[in-house]
Formats: structure tokens, sequence, C-alpha cells
């Protein structure tokens, strides 16, 4: 019969031996797999003489369960050492300097944003926002586009609620409303930002970027209109002999309205702005309807003034030769990498805008 005390002084001086995981799993195959010394013990309890059988199989379970404690125990010893040593071998010196570093760019509108603002801070514009999501009121009704004006499905509306009381801003000018509402003339403003049109193609995204320009004043006029958009032009395609014409064109909230366009030619399928024989349209203005400035509470026969709105994209498409305007919003690396602007070199009226 199997020596129990023997077996028992033999398993732990072995225990002692165990140093790593192999030895662990010798021990273990060694007694307690499928054909080990205590397994083999148990098989053979039922040829033990009935008198001794109850006590040697209890002595036999006891040595098993010290067994696997002592197993579990070297196991999460085991264990752990593994992970120290792993740390120990895989630790970052955060001290050291970096070999290789990947910056990020600067978003082409961003940029423009940027170039945009630098440009109007300089003939006294301050920057005004409004939030995404607006009212119907102050994106239609207050801008003189009551109900059922044809305006209103011309710009492809995304409403949030079935009673279309409110929606993604479909343009900036709701920015005009609320500056309007908030100060009392003199306001001289643009406000950049994200609107919202149902419509998706080369030229066309359901968010795009616009800059809204509102200057309200007791004397301001069509003139100065005129003059500061041709600023901004000649300021932003950097080019003082860019030429630009308006012409007459029509929306709820200005009267007189027009469109700018800016002349450009061809060469090699590519736009080259500034000079020739085509036109291109590149924002709409106009002086704000009396009926608009009644809305929000300025007395129309005291102050007049103007507003324009641009697309920030088409604008950045057009300067920086971009050709689809998806691409950018696609969050595609190789393509911030090649058209985006380093984030140090922002734009300023006195470094330059992008040269
Ligand atoms: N909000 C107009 C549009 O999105 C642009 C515009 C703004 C026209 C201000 C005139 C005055 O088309």
């Amino acid at each position: 019969m199997l020596d129990l005390k023997r077996l028992s002084r033999e398993i732990n001086s072995k225990i002692q031996e165990i140093n790593d995981r192999e030895s662990l799993e010798v021990i273990k195959t060694n007694y307690l797999g499928k054909k080990g010394i205590i397994t083999e013990a148990f098989k053979i309890l039922g040829q033990i003489d009935p008198e001794k059988r109850k006590s040697f199989a209890a002595e036999l379970n006891l040595i098993k369960s010290d067994l696997l404690n002592d197993i579990n125990n070297f196991q999460s010893k085991i264990n752990f050492k593994e992970i120290e040593t792993k740390l120990k071998l895989e630790t970052v010196d955060i001290t050291l300097p970096v070999n290789e570093i990947r910056r990020g760019k600067i978003h082409p509108v961003s940029q423009v944003i940027d170039e945009l603002t630098s440009i109007f801070s300089e003939i006294g514009f301050s920057v005004a926002e409004g939030p995404d999501i607006e009212n119907e009121f102050n994106n239609f009704t207050a801008l003189n586009t009551p109900e059922h004006h044809p305006a209103r499905d011309m710009h492809d509306t995304f409403y949030l609620d079935d009673d279309k009381k409110f929606l993604l801003r479909t343009h900036t000018s709701p920015v005009q409303i609320r500056t309007m509402l908030k100060n009392k003339p003199p306001i001289k403003i643009i406000a950049p930002g994200r609107t919202y049109r149902c419509d998706s193609d080369m030229t066309h995204t359901p968010m795009f970027h616009q800059l809204e320009g509102l200057h309200i004043g007791e004397e301001v006029n069509m003139g100065h209109l005129k003059g500061c958009l041709e600023f901004f032009l000649k300021k932003f395609f950097e080019d003082d002999n860019l030429e630009m014409r308006f012409r007459p064109s029509h929306f709820p909230f200005t009267e007189p309205s027009a469109e700018v366009d800016i002349s450009y030619k061809l060469e090699n399928n590519k736009i080259v702005v500034g000079k020739g024989d085509k036109w291109l349209e590149v924002l709409g203005c106009g002086m704000v309807h009396p009926n608009v400035l009644r809305n929000v509470k300025i007395n129309p026969k005291k102050f007049q003034g103007y507003a324009f709105g641009l697309g920030i994209d088409r604008l950045a498409m057009l300067k920086y030769g971009i050709t689809d305007l998806r691409s950018f919003f696609n969050g595609d690396l190789r393509w911030s990498e090649h058209y985006g602007f380093d984030a140090n070199d922002v734009p300023t009226n006195y470094r330059g805008l992008s040269k």
C-alpha cells in the first residue's frame, strides 16, 4: 500500500524546488495528471481493506487539497513575477527625446475661418456666434421669410420635429437676428459656423460652413457694402487686381440684393481666380430689409445696414485648388496631410494669410 506519510514528505520537498511555470507543470502532471500518483491512488481505493480505507482516503484527500493549494499559490506568484519582468522590459522612458513625430495639420476650413476673421477684424468686425439648432423664427420668419414662402422649400431644411418649429440652421443669417435682438446699433459682426441642407454631390455636403456679415448703423449704405467686400476679396485671394462684379439678385431679408462674382480663367482644367473672361459666384448680400429690422425692434427710419453671406468651404476650394467638397469631411489623414496647414502658421494680417 502506498505510504502516505512518505508521499506527503516527498511532495513537500518537491514543492520547494518549484521556481518557474515548467517545474510547476511537472509536479502537476506527476501527482495530479491522468496517470499521476495521487490519481492512481484514488483508483485503487477499492482494493484496500475496508477498515483502513476510510482513513486512507481522508488522508489522501488532504494531501491532494494541500497540493492543489500550493500549486495555486505558486501559480499566482509566477504570474506576478512574469508581469513584473514584462513591465521592466517594456518600460517607456518618457524623458528620452522623440525620434519620429507625426504632426497634426490644421483643416483648410479652420484655416480659411482664421483668414476671414483676421481680414474682417482689420476693418472693425467682431465675431458673433449662434447655435446649429435653431427655431424657425430666427432661421426664417424674422428674416422676412414667412411660412409658405417659396424660399423655405428652396433650403432643403432638416426639420427636427413634426411641427417644423426646430431645425438645423440652413444659413448663418439667424445669427443676424440673435445679434440684433441682444445688442443695439451700431452693430458690426461676422458669424462663421456650420450650416445644414439636405443635399450631397461634388460641390454640396449636408453640412457646410458659412460666414455671415452684418453692419448696422445710422448711415451705413450700399457703398460701404461694396467697399467692404472688395477689401475682403482682394485680401483673401491675395490679389490687389482681382476683378469682381455685383449682379442684381433676390433674398427675402435684403433689399436691394446682389450676388458677387469674381473673375477667373481655366488653366489646364484648373480654376485660376483673379482675372479672366469667366465669372464665379462667391457670395450673396444686400441692404437689410426694413421688415427684418422691425422684427428685431430696430427702427428702420433711424438705422440701416448691409448683410452678406458666403460659403467658407467654397472659398477654401477656390483658394487652395480642392475639387471635391466631400473630401473635406471624410477624415482621411492623407488628405489632411496634403491640404492641411501647419499649426504654428497662424494667418495674420501683418505676417500674411497663406504665404
Ligand atoms: N443667407 C443667404 C444664403 O444662405 C446669404 C445671404 C446672407 C444673402 C446675407 C444676403 C445677405 O444663401
